[in-house]
Protein backbone atom coordinates (compact mmCIF):
# COMPACT_ATOMS: atom_id res chain seq x y z
CA UNK A 1 0.00 0.00 0.00
CA UNK A 2 1.32 3.78 -0.54
CA UNK A 3 1.33 6.50 1.58
CA UNK A 4 1.63 9.40 -0.62
CA UNK A 5 0.25 12.54 -0.17
CA UNK A 6 -1.68 14.23 -3.30
CA UNK A 7 -3.73 16.64 -4.14
CA UNK A 8 -5.64 16.11 -7.46
CA UNK A 9 -6.96 19.51 -8.73
CA UNK A 10 -10.18 19.16 -10.48
CA UNK A 11 -12.90 16.45 -9.20
CA UNK A 12 -14.77 15.67 -12.77
CA UNK A 13 -14.81 12.06 -14.47
CA UNK A 14 -10.53 11.93 -14.10
CA UNK A 15 -10.13 13.70 -11.12
CA UNK A 16 -12.64 12.15 -9.08
CA UNK A 17 -11.81 8.52 -10.50
CA UNK A 18 -8.54 8.72 -10.28
CA UNK A 19 -7.67 10.80 -6.33
CA UNK A 20 -10.64 8.26 -5.13
CA UNK A 21 -8.25 5.05 -6.87
CA UNK A 22 -5.26 6.82 -5.49
CA UNK A 23 -7.16 6.57 -1.98
CA UNK A 24 -7.68 3.14 -2.46
CA UNK A 25 -4.41 1.84 -2.91
CA UNK A 26 -3.26 3.87 0.37
CA UNK A 27 -2.23 7.25 -0.20
CA UNK A 28 -4.05 10.46 1.51
CA UNK A 29 -5.61 12.38 -1.01
CA UNK A 30 -7.42 16.09 -1.42
CA UNK A 31 -9.98 16.33 -4.32
CA UNK A 32 -10.13 19.85 -5.15
CA UNK A 33 -12.69 21.74 -7.33
CA UNK A 34 -14.24 25.07 -8.03
CA UNK A 35 -17.33 23.82 -8.12
CA UNK A 36 -18.52 24.53 -4.36
CA UNK A 37 -22.25 22.86 -5.28
CA UNK A 38 -19.87 19.56 -6.51
CA UNK A 39 -17.62 19.52 -3.24
CA UNK A 40 -20.23 19.99 -0.87
CA UNK A 41 -22.37 16.90 -2.93
CA UNK A 42 -19.16 14.89 -2.65
CA UNK A 43 -18.01 15.80 0.85
CA UNK A 44 -21.66 14.52 1.90
CA UNK A 45 -21.36 11.13 0.31
CA UNK A 46 -22.37 12.07 -2.85
CA UNK A 47 -21.05 11.05 -6.04
CA UNK A 48 -22.06 13.40 -9.25
CA UNK A 49 -21.33 10.94 -11.95
CA UNK A 50 -22.40 7.55 -12.90
CA UNK A 51 -19.83 5.51 -12.86
CA UNK A 52 -19.88 1.50 -11.63
CA UNK A 53 -17.97 0.96 -8.00
CA UNK A 54 -17.40 4.71 -7.66
CA UNK A 55 -19.59 5.46 -4.90
CA UNK A 56 -18.67 2.85 -2.86
CA UNK A 57 -14.90 3.31 -3.17
CA UNK A 58 -15.51 6.95 -2.38
CA UNK A 59 -17.69 6.02 0.99
CA UNK A 60 -15.51 3.76 2.07
CA UNK A 61 -12.03 6.16 1.47
CA UNK A 62 -13.63 9.01 3.21
CA UNK A 63 -14.79 6.76 6.27
CA UNK A 64 -11.02 5.25 5.97
CA UNK A 65 -9.54 8.94 6.36
CA UNK A 66 -7.52 8.57 3.40
CA UNK A 67 -10.14 10.90 1.06
CA UNK A 68 -11.47 14.24 1.50
CA UNK A 69 -12.87 17.24 -0.87
CA UNK A 70 -12.17 21.16 -0.98
CA UNK A 71 -12.79 24.08 -3.03
CA UNK A 72 -9.35 25.26 -1.87
CA UNK A 73 -6.00 24.60 -3.76
CA UNK A 74 -4.11 26.97 -1.19
CA UNK A 75 -5.24 24.50 1.94
CA UNK A 76 -4.68 21.25 -0.79
CA UNK A 77 -1.10 22.02 -1.44
CA UNK A 78 -0.06 22.95 2.10
CA UNK A 79 1.27 19.27 2.70
CA UNK A 80 1.71 17.43 -0.03
CA UNK A 81 3.99 15.48 -1.98
CA UNK A 82 2.40 15.56 -5.43
CA UNK A 83 0.04 18.26 -7.15
CA UNK A 84 -2.14 16.23 -9.83
CA UNK A 85 -3.93 19.22 -12.44
CA UNK A 86 -6.83 17.03 -13.69
CA UNK A 87 -8.95 20.02 -14.97
CA UNK A 88 -11.02 20.19 -18.20
CA UNK A 89 -9.32 21.08 -21.24
CA UNK A 90 -11.91 21.51 -23.95
CA UNK A 91 -12.24 22.31 -27.66
CA UNK A 92 -12.26 26.06 -28.81
CA UNK A 93 -13.60 27.19 -32.04
CA UNK A 94 -10.70 26.33 -33.94
CA UNK A 95 -10.08 22.87 -33.01
CA UNK A 96 -7.03 23.67 -30.57
CA UNK A 97 -7.11 22.99 -27.13
CA UNK A 98 -8.37 25.63 -24.52
CA UNK A 99 -5.57 25.32 -21.91
CA UNK A 100 -6.77 28.36 -19.97
CA UNK A 101 -8.04 26.25 -17.08
CA UNK A 102 -4.51 24.18 -17.03
CA UNK A 103 -2.93 27.73 -17.10
CA UNK A 104 -5.20 29.13 -14.31
CA UNK A 105 -4.27 26.28 -11.69
CA UNK A 106 -0.76 26.62 -12.98
CA UNK A 107 -0.64 29.92 -11.55
CA UNK A 108 -2.58 29.40 -8.33
CA UNK A 109 -0.07 26.72 -7.72
CA UNK A 110 2.85 29.07 -8.51
CA UNK A 111 0.97 32.05 -5.92
CA UNK A 112 0.76 29.41 -3.22
CA UNK A 113 4.28 27.79 -3.31
CA UNK A 114 5.70 30.88 -1.69
CA UNK A 115 3.24 29.99 1.68
CA UNK A 116 5.20 27.12 1.76
CA UNK A 117 8.53 26.61 3.84
CA UNK A 118 11.81 27.45 2.13
CA UNK A 119 13.18 24.31 1.43
CA UNK A 120 9.71 22.86 0.25
CA UNK A 121 9.86 20.68 -2.75
CA UNK A 122 6.76 19.80 -4.97
CA UNK A 123 5.92 17.62 -7.77
CA UNK A 124 3.63 19.13 -10.67
CA UNK A 125 1.99 16.45 -12.71
CA UNK A 126 -0.35 16.85 -15.76
CA UNK A 127 -3.15 14.54 -16.01
CA UNK A 128 -4.93 16.63 -18.16
CA UNK A 129 -4.88 15.72 -22.07
CA UNK A 130 -2.62 18.76 -23.54
CA UNK A 131 -0.87 19.13 -26.38
CA UNK A 132 3.07 18.41 -26.49
CA UNK A 133 4.95 21.23 -24.96
CA UNK A 134 2.23 21.83 -22.31
CA UNK A 135 4.26 20.67 -19.56
CA UNK A 136 7.11 22.85 -20.69
CA UNK A 137 4.28 26.03 -20.25
CA UNK A 138 3.11 25.20 -17.11
CA UNK A 139 6.67 25.29 -16.09
CA UNK A 140 7.81 28.44 -17.61
CA UNK A 141 4.19 29.83 -15.75
CA UNK A 142 4.76 28.57 -12.21
CA UNK A 143 8.48 29.70 -12.63
CA UNK A 144 7.29 32.88 -13.38
CA UNK A 145 4.78 33.78 -10.59
CA UNK A 146 6.94 31.97 -7.82
CA UNK A 147 9.42 32.90 -5.31
CA UNK A 148 12.81 31.87 -7.29
CA UNK A 149 13.58 29.52 -4.25
CA UNK A 150 10.90 27.03 -4.78
CA UNK A 151 12.27 24.02 -5.62
CA UNK A 152 9.51 21.73 -8.07
CA UNK A 153 9.17 19.44 -11.33
CA UNK A 154 6.53 19.45 -13.89
CA UNK A 155 6.01 15.96 -15.06
CA UNK A 156 2.87 14.49 -17.81
CA UNK A 157 0.91 11.67 -16.54
CA UNK A 158 -1.83 11.10 -19.21
CA UNK A 159 -4.73 8.77 -18.37
CA UNK A 160 -6.42 5.87 -20.41
CA UNK A 161 -9.31 5.39 -18.28
CA UNK A 162 -12.35 5.09 -19.89
CA UNK A 163 -15.72 6.56 -18.68
CA UNK A 164 -17.95 3.43 -17.99
CA UNK A 165 -15.17 1.46 -16.84
CA UNK A 166 -12.84 4.09 -15.29
CA UNK A 167 -12.70 2.69 -11.81
CA UNK A 168 -11.26 -1.24 -13.21
CA UNK A 169 -9.30 0.81 -15.74
CA UNK A 170 -7.48 2.49 -13.32
CA UNK A 171 -6.49 0.02 -11.14
CA UNK A 172 -5.68 -2.54 -13.98
CA UNK A 173 -4.13 -0.85 -16.73
CA UNK A 174 -2.29 -1.82 -20.08
CA UNK A 175 0.13 0.90 -18.92
CA UNK A 176 1.21 3.30 -17.04
CA UNK A 177 2.98 6.03 -18.91
CA UNK A 178 5.22 8.83 -17.21
CA UNK A 179 6.90 12.09 -18.73
CA UNK A 180 9.61 13.46 -16.48
CA UNK A 181 12.91 15.34 -16.41
CA UNK A 182 14.21 14.28 -13.31
CA UNK A 183 15.24 11.51 -11.11
CA UNK A 184 13.41 12.69 -8.14
CA UNK A 185 9.97 12.95 -10.34
CA UNK A 186 10.55 9.68 -11.08
CA UNK A 187 10.92 8.06 -8.30
CA UNK A 188 8.11 9.79 -6.58
CA UNK A 189 5.94 8.92 -9.58
CA UNK A 190 7.33 5.40 -9.20
CA UNK A 191 6.28 4.83 -6.00
CA UNK A 192 3.13 6.50 -6.10
CA UNK A 193 2.18 3.37 -8.77
CA UNK A 194 4.15 0.81 -7.46
CA UNK A 195 0.56 -0.83 -5.31
CA UNK A 196 -0.82 -1.20 -9.81
CA UNK A 197 0.80 -4.05 -11.24
CA UNK A 198 1.43 -2.67 -14.66
CA UNK A 199 4.08 -1.85 -17.70
CA UNK A 200 5.52 1.80 -16.11
CA UNK A 201 7.00 3.43 -19.30
CA UNK A 202 9.17 6.30 -18.23
CA UNK A 203 9.68 8.85 -20.86
CA UNK A 204 10.39 12.68 -21.86
CA UNK A 205 7.31 15.21 -21.16
CA UNK A 206 6.80 15.53 -25.05
CA UNK A 207 6.59 11.67 -25.52
CA UNK A 208 4.59 11.53 -22.68
CA UNK A 209 2.26 13.99 -24.36
CA UNK A 210 1.91 12.67 -27.62
CA UNK A 211 0.95 9.65 -26.67
CA UNK A 212 -1.97 10.66 -24.94
CA UNK A 213 -3.05 12.40 -28.11
CA UNK A 214 -1.94 9.64 -30.93
CA UNK A 215 -3.30 6.84 -28.93
CA UNK A 216 -7.11 8.33 -28.71
CA UNK A 217 -6.68 9.43 -32.11
CA UNK A 218 -5.49 6.22 -33.74
CA UNK A 219 -8.28 4.42 -31.60
CA UNK A 220 -10.89 7.17 -33.52
CA UNK A 221 -9.11 6.30 -36.45
CA UNK A 222 -10.01 2.61 -36.31
CA UNK A 223 -13.67 3.26 -35.62
CA UNK A 224 -13.70 5.60 -38.67
CA UNK A 225 -11.99 2.99 -40.72
CA UNK A 226 -14.36 -0.06 -40.24
CA UNK A 227 -17.26 2.97 -40.68
CA UNK A 228 -15.86 3.57 -44.03
CA UNK A 229 -15.70 -0.40 -44.52
CA UNK A 230 -19.13 -0.51 -43.40
CA UNK A 231 -20.53 1.63 -46.25
CA UNK A 232 -18.53 0.02 -48.95
CA UNK A 233 -20.37 -3.59 -47.23
CA UNK A 234 -23.65 -1.20 -47.39
CA UNK A 235 -23.40 -0.90 -51.37
CA UNK A 236 -22.42 -4.39 -52.29
CA UNK A 237 -24.50 -6.50 -50.08
CA UNK A 238 -21.36 -7.42 -47.50
CA UNK A 239 -21.88 -7.69 -43.88
CA UNK A 240 -19.58 -5.67 -41.62
CA UNK A 241 -19.74 -7.71 -38.50
CA UNK A 242 -18.52 -10.68 -40.56
CA UNK A 243 -15.71 -8.08 -42.36
CA UNK A 244 -14.20 -6.86 -38.27
CA UNK A 245 -14.47 -10.52 -37.39
CA UNK A 246 -11.90 -11.63 -40.07
CA UNK A 247 -9.84 -8.59 -40.14
CA UNK A 248 -10.11 -8.48 -36.05
CA UNK A 249 -9.00 -12.42 -35.88
CA UNK A 250 -5.21 -10.90 -36.84
CA UNK A 251 -3.77 -10.55 -33.96
CA UNK A 252 -1.44 -7.30 -35.48
CA UNK A 253 -4.95 -5.76 -36.30
CA UNK A 254 -7.33 -6.87 -33.50
CA UNK A 255 -11.21 -6.83 -33.06
CA UNK A 256 -11.72 -4.18 -30.73
CA UNK A 257 -12.23 -0.74 -32.16
CA UNK A 258 -13.60 -2.78 -34.90
CA UNK A 259 -17.22 -1.84 -34.64
CA UNK A 260 -19.15 -0.18 -37.35
CA UNK A 261 -21.63 2.29 -35.83
CA UNK A 262 -22.45 5.91 -35.54
CA UNK A 263 -19.40 7.02 -34.66
CA UNK A 264 -17.34 7.78 -31.79
CA UNK A 265 -18.25 10.74 -28.97
CA UNK A 266 -17.95 11.68 -25.44
CA UNK A 267 -15.61 14.06 -24.05
CA UNK A 268 -12.46 12.91 -25.39
CA UNK A 269 -11.96 11.24 -28.85
CA UNK A 270 -13.53 14.69 -30.72
CA UNK A 271 -11.93 16.63 -28.82
CA UNK A 272 -8.35 14.85 -28.77
CA UNK A 273 -8.48 13.98 -32.87
CA UNK A 274 -9.18 18.12 -33.36
CA UNK A 275 -6.54 19.12 -31.20
CA UNK A 276 -3.83 17.20 -32.31
CA UNK A 277 -4.71 17.94 -36.03
CA UNK A 278 -4.38 21.36 -34.49
CA UNK A 279 -1.18 20.79 -33.06
CA UNK A 280 0.50 19.36 -35.69
CA UNK A 281 -0.65 22.02 -37.79
CA UNK A 282 0.75 24.76 -35.89
CA UNK A 283 4.19 22.58 -36.39
CA UNK A 284 3.91 22.33 -39.97
CA UNK A 285 3.25 18.98 -39.94
CA UNK A 286 0.53 17.38 -42.66
CA UNK A 287 -1.72 15.18 -40.68
CA UNK A 288 -4.51 15.24 -42.86
CA UNK A 289 -5.84 12.15 -42.18
CA UNK A 290 -7.59 13.21 -38.64
CA UNK A 291 -9.73 15.65 -40.54
CA UNK A 292 -10.99 12.06 -43.08
CA UNK A 293 -11.55 10.34 -39.88
CA UNK A 294 -13.25 12.78 -38.48
CA UNK A 295 -15.26 13.48 -41.86
CA UNK A 296 -15.98 10.06 -41.89
CA UNK A 297 -17.05 10.07 -38.42
CA UNK A 298 -19.41 13.21 -38.79
CA UNK A 299 -20.55 11.39 -41.97
CA UNK A 300 -21.99 7.91 -39.59
CA UNK A 301 -24.71 10.31 -38.38
CA UNK A 302 -25.54 11.40 -41.69
CA UNK A 303 -26.20 8.12 -42.57
CA UNK A 304 -28.29 6.94 -39.75
CA UNK A 305 -30.65 9.90 -40.68
CA UNK A 306 -30.87 8.80 -44.44
CA UNK A 307 -31.78 4.91 -43.28
CA UNK A 308 -34.32 6.44 -41.31
CA UNK A 309 -35.53 8.33 -44.16
CA UNK A 310 -35.39 5.06 -46.24
CA UNK A 311 -37.23 2.88 -43.26
CA UNK A 312 -40.34 5.65 -42.85
CA UNK A 313 -39.79 7.65 -45.73
CA UNK A 314 -41.97 10.77 -44.49
CA UNK A 315 -40.22 11.98 -40.61
CA UNK A 316 -42.51 15.03 -40.05
CA UNK A 317 -45.87 13.87 -37.97
CA UNK A 318 -44.28 10.27 -37.27
CA UNK A 319 -43.56 9.49 -33.34
CA UNK A 320 -40.33 7.92 -32.83
CA UNK A 321 -39.13 5.83 -29.95
CA UNK A 322 -35.52 6.26 -28.83
CA UNK A 323 -33.22 3.89 -26.73
CA UNK A 324 -30.26 5.73 -25.86
CA UNK A 325 -28.86 8.65 -25.29
CA UNK A 326 -25.12 8.80 -23.82
CA UNK A 327 -22.30 8.30 -26.16
CA UNK A 328 -21.63 4.98 -24.88
CA UNK A 329 -23.70 2.20 -22.36
CA UNK A 330 -22.81 2.81 -18.91
CA UNK A 331 -21.72 6.51 -18.71
CA UNK A 332 -24.09 9.71 -17.59
CA UNK A 333 -21.94 11.44 -20.06
CA UNK A 334 -23.31 13.42 -23.22
CA UNK A 335 -20.87 15.47 -24.03
CA UNK A 336 -20.51 15.14 -28.55
CA UNK A 337 -23.34 12.11 -28.49
CA UNK A 338 -24.49 11.23 -31.62
CA UNK A 339 -27.81 11.43 -30.35
CA UNK A 340 -27.16 15.08 -30.09
CA UNK A 341 -27.07 15.62 -33.63
CA UNK A 342 -29.57 12.51 -34.72
CA UNK A 343 -32.56 14.19 -32.13
CA UNK A 344 -31.65 17.84 -33.43
CA UNK A 345 -32.11 16.54 -37.16
CA UNK A 346 -34.96 14.46 -36.44
CA UNK A 347 -37.03 17.33 -34.95
CA UNK A 348 -36.00 19.65 -36.96
CA UNK A 349 -37.54 17.61 -39.86
CA UNK A 350 -40.64 17.63 -37.17
CA UNK A 351 -40.72 14.09 -35.97
CA UNK A 352 -42.18 13.46 -32.45
CA UNK A 353 -39.05 11.82 -30.57
CA UNK A 354 -39.94 10.41 -26.88
CA UNK A 355 -36.35 9.00 -25.37
CA UNK A 356 -35.26 6.67 -23.00
CA UNK A 357 -31.62 6.24 -21.23
CA UNK A 358 -31.23 4.48 -18.37
CA UNK A 359 -28.85 6.99 -16.52
CA UNK A 360 -28.02 10.24 -19.12
CA UNK A 361 -31.56 11.41 -19.00
CA UNK A 362 -30.84 14.31 -16.40
CA UNK A 363 -27.68 15.36 -18.18
CA UNK A 364 -29.64 14.94 -22.05
CA UNK A 365 -32.36 17.34 -20.91
CA UNK A 366 -29.23 20.22 -21.27
CA UNK A 367 -28.01 19.19 -24.22
CA UNK A 368 -31.31 18.17 -26.85
CA UNK A 369 -33.80 20.40 -28.04
CA UNK A 370 -36.58 21.48 -25.57
CA UNK A 371 -39.10 19.39 -27.50
CA UNK A 372 -37.65 16.36 -26.29
CA UNK A 373 -39.96 13.89 -24.66
CA UNK A 374 -38.14 11.93 -21.68
CA UNK A 375 -39.79 8.28 -20.32
CA UNK A 376 -38.56 6.24 -17.87
CA UNK A 377 -38.99 3.15 -19.34
CA UNK A 378 -37.74 1.23 -22.55
CA UNK A 379 -41.13 0.10 -23.18
CA UNK A 380 -43.08 3.67 -22.59
CA UNK A 381 -40.71 4.87 -25.35
CA UNK A 382 -42.21 2.48 -27.94
CA UNK A 383 -45.43 2.49 -27.01
CA UNK A 384 -47.19 3.45 -30.50
CA UNK A 385 -44.22 4.37 -31.80
CA UNK A 386 -43.98 4.29 -35.76
CA UNK A 387 -40.13 2.88 -35.04
CA UNK A 388 -37.38 2.58 -32.83
CA UNK A 389 -34.05 4.59 -33.29
CA UNK A 390 -31.26 2.61 -31.14
CA UNK A 391 -28.63 5.18 -30.68
CA UNK A 392 -26.80 3.35 -27.59
CA UNK A 393 -26.65 -0.30 -26.69
CA UNK A 394 -27.15 -0.53 -23.25
CA UNK A 395 -27.16 -4.11 -21.83
CA UNK A 396 -30.94 -3.74 -20.79
CA UNK A 397 -31.99 -2.83 -24.40
CA UNK A 398 -29.96 -5.48 -25.74
CA UNK A 399 -31.16 -8.60 -23.49
CA UNK A 400 -34.98 -7.28 -24.61
CA UNK A 401 -38.02 -9.72 -25.64
CA UNK A 402 -38.53 -8.50 -29.66
CA UNK A 403 -41.80 -10.11 -29.83
CA UNK A 404 -42.70 -7.39 -27.18
CA UNK A 405 -41.20 -5.06 -28.73
CA UNK A 406 -43.19 -5.97 -31.62
CA UNK A 407 -46.05 -5.72 -29.39
CA UNK A 408 -45.47 -2.16 -28.55
CA UNK A 409 -44.80 -0.61 -31.52
CA UNK A 410 -47.02 0.45 -34.04
CA UNK A 411 -45.00 -0.69 -37.08
CA UNK A 412 -42.34 -3.18 -36.63
CA UNK A 413 -39.55 -1.17 -37.79
CA UNK A 414 -36.27 -1.10 -35.78
CA UNK A 415 -33.24 1.36 -36.84
CA UNK A 416 -30.32 0.41 -35.44
CA UNK A 417 -27.26 2.51 -34.99
CA UNK A 418 -25.19 0.17 -33.32
CA UNK A 419 -26.03 -3.08 -34.49
CA UNK A 420 -27.43 -4.51 -31.53
CA UNK A 421 -29.60 -6.94 -32.73
CA UNK A 422 -29.18 -9.83 -34.82
CA UNK A 423 -31.01 -9.57 -38.74
CA UNK A 424 -31.71 -13.25 -38.56
CA UNK A 425 -33.86 -12.99 -35.53
CA UNK A 426 -35.58 -9.66 -37.20
CA UNK A 427 -36.53 -11.67 -39.93
CA UNK A 428 -38.06 -14.59 -38.17
CA UNK A 429 -40.08 -12.53 -36.05
CA UNK A 430 -41.45 -10.11 -38.94
CA UNK A 431 -39.41 -6.80 -38.49
CA UNK A 432 -38.34 -4.02 -41.13
CA UNK A 433 -34.58 -4.00 -40.43
CA UNK A 434 -31.81 -1.11 -40.78
CA UNK A 435 -28.57 -1.70 -39.30
CA UNK A 436 -24.83 -0.35 -40.53
CA UNK A 437 -23.29 -2.13 -42.73
CA UNK A 438 -25.41 -4.94 -42.69
CA UNK A 439 -28.15 -5.46 -46.01
CA UNK A 440 -31.86 -4.16 -44.28
CA UNK A 441 -34.27 -6.86 -43.56
CA UNK A 442 -37.31 -5.51 -45.29
CA UNK A 443 -39.53 -8.24 -44.68
CA UNK A 444 -43.01 -8.16 -46.63
CA UNK A 445 -43.51 -4.40 -45.79
CA UNK A 446 -42.65 -3.28 -49.17
N1 LIG B 1 -13.40 11.86 -19.23
C1 LIG B 1 -12.54 10.93 -19.66
O1 LIG B 1 -12.92 9.79 -19.94
C2 LIG B 1 -11.08 11.25 -19.78
C3 LIG B 1 -10.16 10.21 -19.95
C4 LIG B 1 -8.81 10.50 -20.06
C5 LIG B 1 -8.39 11.83 -20.02
N2 LIG B 1 -9.30 12.84 -19.87
C6 LIG B 1 -8.81 14.22 -19.79
O2 LIG B 1 -8.81 14.62 -18.43
C7 LIG B 1 -9.11 16.02 -18.31
C8 LIG B 1 -10.33 16.20 -17.41
O3 LIG B 1 -11.43 15.58 -18.03
P1 LIG B 1 -12.80 15.31 -17.25
O4 LIG B 1 -13.63 14.48 -18.14
O5 LIG B 1 -12.49 14.85 -15.88
O6 LIG B 1 -13.38 16.81 -17.20
P2 LIG B 1 -14.57 17.35 -16.28
O7 LIG B 1 -15.10 18.53 -16.98
O8 LIG B 1 -15.48 16.22 -15.92
O9 LIG B 1 -13.84 17.80 -14.94
C9 LIG B 1 -12.98 18.88 -14.84
C10 LIG B 1 -13.17 19.50 -13.46
O10 LIG B 1 -12.18 20.50 -13.24
C11 LIG B 1 -12.78 21.53 -12.49
N3 LIG B 1 -11.99 22.76 -12.60
C12 LIG B 1 -11.82 23.57 -13.67
N4 LIG B 1 -11.01 24.60 -13.36
C13 LIG B 1 -10.67 24.45 -12.06
C14 LIG B 1 -9.88 25.21 -11.17
N5 LIG B 1 -9.26 26.33 -11.54
N6 LIG B 1 -9.75 24.78 -9.90
C15 LIG B 1 -10.37 23.65 -9.49
N7 LIG B 1 -11.14 22.88 -10.29
C16 LIG B 1 -11.30 23.29 -11.57
C17 LIG B 1 -14.18 21.65 -13.07
O11 LIG B 1 -15.06 22.30 -12.18
C18 LIG B 1 -14.53 20.19 -13.28
O12 LIG B 1 -15.20 19.62 -12.16
C19 LIG B 1 -9.34 16.50 -19.74
O13 LIG B 1 -8.14 17.03 -20.23
C20 LIG B 1 -9.69 15.23 -20.48
O14 LIG B 1 -9.36 15.31 -21.85
C21 LIG B 1 -10.64 12.57 -19.74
Amino acid sequence: MGSLKISMIGSGYVGLVTGTCFAEIGHKVICVDNNEEKIAFLSSGGCPIYEPGLPEMIARNIAAGRLSFDTSIEEAMRETDIIFIAVNTPPREDGSADLSYVENVARTIAENLSSLPNNSYRLIVDKSTVPVETGDKVSRTIRYYAPHDREFDVASNPEFLREGSAVEDFLKPDRIVIGVTSPRSEALLRELYEPIHAPLLATDIYSAEIIKHASNSFLATKISFINAVSKLAEATGADVEMIARGMGLDRRISPSFLSAGLGYGGSCFPKDVKAFHRIAQEKGIDFSLLKEVERINDGQRKNFVKKVHEALWVVKGKKLGVWGLSFKPNTDDMRSAPSIDIISELLKEGAEVIAYDPVAMEKAKDLLPKKTVYVNSKEEAINGADALLVLTEWKEFRFSDILEIKKLLKRPIIIDGRNMFKPQDMTRAGFVYYSMGRPPVLNDER
